[in-house]
């Protein structure tokens, strides 16, 4: 007999699909390949420096080291209210609308586990950011796969196909826009649409608003919580990771609906003893920060996007330009189209040293597609562009 060492939940997962590929990258780095790398959407510029000051001002108070509180601290929970107010014209209680999350991951992960029960169905695009599946998985839920592709018209017209057809009736709704990986935008109106089917359904929704300040060509991402109603039946949650280059930090926040809020607060409450206190005081400075900071940093994506999209065309790799987020959604080019999504990564890896997330590791139907995040610099972003030319 052999001592248990893994759960049947975590049995059932498959292995992770991105493993395989950064095994494949380390390989190709330990040879002295200089890998360039859009594998991860892991911001490489720095954190601003005021954000830093203020967590090395706050570090020196000794009364800053004990445990912090999970559900935030007050004046970060009050700095959400105010980027709300700010941002989108929302109001939100800080007191029992908003709590703070170890970075959204965790914040989705946790929530799943304070609303879903076991046997509960639960709509999820597909394909979508893998949290969005897990959480579900983790707290016993039934996924009920929801096409995203090709627009948000047919994702709403999938959305509602899927709640006829299932039974028992989903319960729970998660969306994410602009989307990770297909990069898909969507305007307040598809929010108010996505509010008035929840309310009839008895739906409850919870957006991740993740990419909501890498915007480009003009472009406004919308909150759903700016939408009337969307608190009556949801919950948005945001991460400080992309907008402030604050991956490592680990901090975000989810508002909304005040019971959901609780559950969540209950929950963590459990779990965790909160972010540390320094870490949430730099985090004030974030969100308090000028827009403009902002509209810095979408530029320095916009540009990135602009050479890559440009490169790609011209090579014969036809892709269109994404209005928002950190990544590429591209199509695997037509003379490789009989591949699978991780044997072109893997190619694209060995034969130009350039690294992609194939689309199925964000679930079957990114199946033909592979994402690239664009966190490598313009000089980098061209030297990509002429290894991969050699493929065409
Ligand atoms: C859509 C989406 N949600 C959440 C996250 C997780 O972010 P965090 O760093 O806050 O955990 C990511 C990270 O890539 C993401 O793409």
């Amino acid at each position: 007999m052999a001592i248990q060492t893994q759960a049947n939940l975590i049995k059932k997962f498959p292995p992770y699909l991105f493993a395989i590929l950064n095994a494949e990258k380390l390989a190709a780095r330990k040879k002295g390949v200089d890998v360039i790398d859009f594998g991860m959407g892991n911001p490489d510029s720095p954190t601003p420096a005021p954000i830093v000051n203020k967590l090395i001002e706050v570090i020196q108070d000794k009364k800053s080291h004990r445990y912090s509180t999970s559900k935030g601290i007050p004046p970060f929970l009050k700095a959400v209210s105010r980027w709300y107010e700010r941002k989108y014209g929302v109001l939100i209680d800080a007191k029992t609308e908003a709590v703070s999350v170890i970075g959204s991951k965790e914040g989705l992960a946790h929530l799943g586990l304070a609303v879903i029960n076991r046997g509960d169905k639960v709509l999820v695009p597909n394909p979508t950011y893998p949290i969005h599946h897990y959480t579900v998985l983790i707290a016993g839920g039934t996924l009920v796969s929801v096409p995203i592709l090709p627009n948000p018209e047919a994702f709403m017209r999938n959305i509602d196909k899927a709640f006829a057809k299932a039974r028992p009736k989903p319960k729970i709704l998660i969306i994410n826009f602009p989307h990770n990986p297909t990069t898909l935008c969507v305007e307040q109106e598809f929010f108010k649409d996505i509010v008035k089917w929840a309310k009839k359904n008895l739906v409850m929704v919870i957006h991740d608003l993740a990419y909501a300040d890498i915007v480009f060509d003009g472009y406004k991402s919308p909150s759903f919580l700016a939408t009337k109603g969307a608190k009556d039946i949801g919950v948005e949650i945001f991460t400080l990771s992309k907008s402030y280059n604050m991956a490592g930090w680990r901090v975000g926040f989810a508002a909304g609906n005040p019971k959901v809020i609780a559950s969540l607060a209950k929950i963590k409450s459990y779990m965790d003893y909160g972010i540390f206190t320094p870490i949430q005081v730099a985090a004030i400075t974030a969100l308090d920060s000028p827009e403009e900071n902002l509209r810095r940093l979408s530029a320095v994506y916009e540009e990135r996007r602009n050479i890559m999209v440009d490169g790609m065309n011209k090579m014969g790799w036809p892709i269109e330009k994404p209005r928002a987020a950190m990544y590429l959604w591209a199509k695997i080019p037509e003379r490789y189209q009989k591949m699978k999504a991780i044997d072109f990564a893997i190619k694209l890896l060995k034969e130009a040293e350039v690294a992609v997330s194939p689309g199925t590791g964000f679930g079957s139907l990114g199946e033909g597609y592979v994402r690239m995040a664009l966190v490598e610099n313009k000089d980098r972003i061209r030297q990509a562009l002429r290894n991969m030319k050699k493929l065409f």
